[in-house]
């Protein structure tokens, strides 16, 4: 099945082992250098892109406490390949990708016996290198990781603080230079005006990686000045002039950053075995913001598809039991009359909701025993129902109407218990029928680990591999980062990993420009469970309900809202791409409303993705195609703006009915959000479509081929 999934048609693939020692790989179009230094035995890299250096010499190498892995290293052979290969994807923003890179594979030896390779790859889009450890002995205890990252410009970036707890954290706009500290994908533009991310891919048995800040010239925000440090102009194995030289005046403005990984509750960084290798280490650069989101990189820096039989991995739009518990006029157990949302009753509501609109799955949380103890005990049941809720009888309904079941697994970080139960849970689950799977973690992690430590990319990938056993798609929620792994593992849909929907319901809530960010940051290591569509955006529905409690952050709902126009919501559906992807409101919100046929039309199993347009922070387009019907998307953050948008993505010669759903002309996020219009017209490619959004206001459209 391997080969059938990668269906990859290798179309050059030419290894040559150099016999000059040449230690840079450029990308297929010249235009990206990566260039490796050894200096004192120790390694640094640099990256420059046309003739001008984009990342400054860089020190390189691991740390451990028994051997000696950072320094004293001799070059022992290089070798460079190319690849230019097709691979296909069960289901993504694309299912046709393109893999065309240059490699550089340099080995190096040190007096203990260590041997490093590292492994360099150069797109056109970016680089992504990795090191590739032999080291004697059984084990290794990984004290540090000394990758730097010292970039040769100022500029602004967009980023969320480090955390090895939380993603859900907002969004800076910070000129670079300011930066103390961020979390990947860490994404800036150049004051050159060139665009780049520094993220990871391939996170498997290792910590996630952030970014801290370290300065030569003593104005250290945190001190990290034991750190090894290179020389720039006395690298040896120089390949050229052109792509290492240095000019001091590059170092002025130091903005210099370090990986710092997240740690085991003792200290150690990442046990590993005596021959492993780390994720690789990626830096994105592009002309253009929207070629950060068009990149393919990250996914093809992962392995192919390693599930033989993948026909039962399928995209699903859902809706589900969720939104009321957020609102706080539902809980996740019977803590009172009426409260309980996950009843047998309210199952059956959303099922039938659910078909009557041609929506494939629903999700049920609070459906199981436990909750009463989430922010205690955490000792959930995953094979008990809770008493109200016929689960039985729920399931075989869904079933009778076609309706895919979304289990819950809420775990509140209680790890132990969990993986004590997950394999009666997923064999419950499976037994069932079941086939999608919503993950938890929200609350401490068991045995003082963090969510984002060595510990839990284990566990995050054990669910993932135990569930796809079983034919189980998984979304987890307080996850690790999103590192490209789904194209290995494609069952592992889609993930939260930053502040979702559910902030709108108990906080001041995600700004107007927060998914103009997100689409640049976090949604370019993969899929977001970000649950958009609330169309009662400033909950008046429930205002007077008896069942309205605070329940968190100390916000009752009714003081919060979305910072959204209703258009942007909808448009949110084909911006924030999932694979799941929910309309998440409360059904009684959508029924006889207008606007919501977007949803009913909308397809979650895309064929072709493109960002046509769009800046970090300010506004995004994005077009995308399931079958023959094409879907274009476009959201702004609290700015209006009119967007003229040519049509040429879609076929020459052929006409489409464009259904648009816009912002009313007197919509704006703050005073009048419900203001939206609808209307149809006929399109081809040669048009060019006027998008006007509101303030925080978006624009989406479908457009059917006219037969
Ligand atoms: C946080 C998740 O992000 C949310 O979707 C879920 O409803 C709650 N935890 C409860 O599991
Ligand atoms: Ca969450």
């Amino acid at each position: 099945m391997k080969r059938i999934a990668i269906l990859a048609i290798a179309l050059l693939s030419s290894i040559c082992i150099s016999c000059k020692q040449d230690l840079t790989v450029s990308s297929p179009d010249g235009r990206i250098k990566f260039g490796l230094g050894i200096e004192g035995g120790r390694l640094s890299y640099n990256v420059r892109v046309d003739t001008a250096c984009f990342v400054l010499p860089s020190a390189l190498g691991l740390q451990s406490k028994r051997v000696v892995m950072d320094k004293d290293f001799k070059l022992m052979g290089v070798k460079h390949s190319s690849v230019s290969e097709a691979w296909t994807s069960q289901w993504g923003e694309n299912k046709e990708h393109q893999d065309v890179h240059n490699e550089l594979e340099a080995t190096f030896k040190n007096p203990d016996g260590v041997v490093l390779t590292i492994r360099a790859r150069a797109f056109d889009d970016g680089v992504g290198f990795r090191y590739e450890y032999k080291v004697p002995g059984d084990s290794v205890k990984v004290t540090d990781e000394l990758t730097e990252f010292r970039l040769a410009s100022g500029g602004t970036s967009w980023s969320i603080p480090a955390n090895f707890n939380t993603y859900e954290l907002e969004y800076r706009t910070l000129p670079l230079a300011d930066v103390a500290d961020a979390n990947t994908p860490f994404t800036f533009k150049t004051d050159e005006g060139l665009y780049g991310s520094i993220h990871e891919a391939a996170l498997y048995d290792y910590p996630e990686m952030t970014l801290r800040r370290f300065l030569h010239s003593g104005r250290n925000d945190k001190d990290v000045s034991d750190s090894p440090r290179l020389s720039e102009d006395t690298l040896s194995f120089r390949p050229s002039e052109d792509s290492l030289s240095f000019r001091p005046s590059e170092a002025s403005g130091e903005i210099s950053f370090r990986a710092d990984l997240a740690p085991w509750p003792d200290g150690i960084k990442a046990r590993v075995p005596s021959e492993f290798h780390t994720p690789w280490r990626v830096i994105l650069i592009t002309k253009d913001a929207a070629g950060l989101v068009n990149s393919d990189l990250i996914l093809n820096l992962n392995e192919p598809c390693a599930i033989d039989d993948v026909s039962w991995i399928k995209p699903q739009r859902y809706v589900g039991v969720w939104w009321g518990m957020h609102l706080g006029i539902e809980a996740w157990y019977d803590d009172g009359p009426g409260r309980h949302g996950a009843t047998t009753a309210n199952a059956i509501k959303y099922i039938d909701f659910a078909a009557k609109n041609g929506i494939e799955g629903v999700l049920f949380e609070g459906w199981n025993d436990g909750w009463a103890s989430w922010g205690s005990r955490e000792d959930f049941d995953f094979t008990k129902p809770a008493p109200d809720f016929d689960f039985e009888k729920v399931i075989d309904y869904a079933a009778s109407k076609g309706i895919n079941y979304i289990l819950h697994h809420e775990t509140g970080g209680n790890i132990v218990s969990y993986e004590a139960q997950l394999d009666k849970a997923l064999d419950w689950a499976a037994a069932h029928g079941i086939h999608s799977l919503k993950t938890g973690y929200a609350g401490g992690i068991s045995n003082g680990h963090s969510h984002h430590g060595q510990y839990m990319v284990r566990h995050y990938q054990k669910v993932v591999e135990e569930a796809a056993k079983r034919q189980i798609m998984v979304d987890a929620h307080e996850p690790i980062k999103a590192t490209g792994i789904r194209r290995t593992w494609p069952n592992f849909m889609c993930r939260e990993g930053a502040r979702g929907m559910e902030w709108n319901a108990w906080s001041e809530g995600n700004k107007p420009e927060h998914q103009t960010i997100l689409s640049y940051t976090r949604l370019l290591g993969g899929p977001m469970d970000y649950t958009p569509g609330v169309f009662d955006i400033q909950y008046r529905n429930i205002i007077g309900n008896k069942n309205l409690r605070m329940w968190n952050n100390n916000r009752l709902a009714t003081e919060c809202r979305c910072n959204t126009t209703l258009a942007k919501q909808i448009a949110d559906w084909v911006v924030l791409y999932s694979p799941m992807q929910m309309a998440c409101d409360l059904v009684e919100n959508y029924e006889g409303h207008p606007a919501f046929q977007f949803f009913r039309d909308y397809n979650a199993d895309c064929d072709w993705s493109r960002a046509l347009a769009g800046e970090v922070g300010d506004y995004i387009v994005v077009a995308r195609r399931a079958g023959e019907v094409y879907f274009l998307g476009a959201v702004t953050d609290e700015n209006a703006r009119t967007l003229e948008q040519p049509l040429d993505f879609l076929p020459a010669g052929k006409t489409y009915a464009a259904t648009i759903y816009a912002d009313g002309a007197d919509a704006s996020w703050e005073a009048n959000p419900y203001s939206y219009q609808i209307t149809s017209r006929e399109v081809t490619s040669a048009d060019t479509l006027t998008l006007n959004l509101a303030t925080s206001g978006g624009c989406a459209i479908v457009f059917k081929p006219v037969k």
